[in-house]
């Protein structure tokens, strides 16, 4: 049987990029999630995947709105990934950011590197997460800094600065 902490503590050791979910919520307002869960699929079509736990409010609104958005965090928007990592009723502090719309009406996260409007094509229910595939109809660049990366349960900047 394999030990869950080594399990996690292992995945950890994978370092990646950090992005938030952008949704809307049962009253058409914006919501944001922290995942890095995140992966490329096809060229063409153009897909990408996220992987999204039962237990958040993102995935409930993405079940009925059937898309969402991926925005690529910068180091400057370490604040933001710390923030929206936590539910709502938890995200308490001094945090300062702006939404714009994308053509089909999802939230983008002002001053992200990278946004991605997508449509979900598919899903896969595989425990207490469902993997949704998303197809990307939109794309926004901003890409000024350094990309915001996740190490070993916490941020990390191999730049060391
Ligand atoms: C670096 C980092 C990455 C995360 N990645 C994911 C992820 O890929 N999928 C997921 O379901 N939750 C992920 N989480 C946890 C969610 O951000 C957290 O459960 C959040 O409170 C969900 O918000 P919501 O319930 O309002 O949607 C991550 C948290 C951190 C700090």
């Amino acid at each position: 049987m394999l030990d869950t902490d080594e399990f996690r503590s292992a995945l950890g050791q994978f370092a990646t990029g950090v992005t938030v979910i952008t949704t809307l919520d049962d009253e058409g307002e914006p919501h944001s999630m922290t995942a890095n869960a995140f992966s490329s699929i096809c060229l063409a079509p153009p897909t990408i995947m996220v992987c999204i736990a039962h237990g958040t409010n993102t995935h409930g609104f993405m079940e009925k709105t059937h898309r969402f958005g991926v925005n690529i965090l910068t180091q400057e928007q370490q604040d933001l990934g710390a923030y929206f990592a936590r539910r709502p009723e938890n995200r308490i502090g001094d945090v300062e950011y702006h939404y714009s719309e994308s053509e089909n009406k999802t939230p983008v996260l002002d001053g992200s590197m990278v946004f991605f409007g997508c449509e979900v094509l598919g899903s896969h229910v595989y425990g207490d997460h469902t993997i949704y595939i998303g197809l990307v109809k939109e794309i926004r660049r901003n890409e000024s800094g350094a990309p915001l990366m996740f190490y070993n349960s916490g941020w990390y900047n191999p730049g060391g600065n």
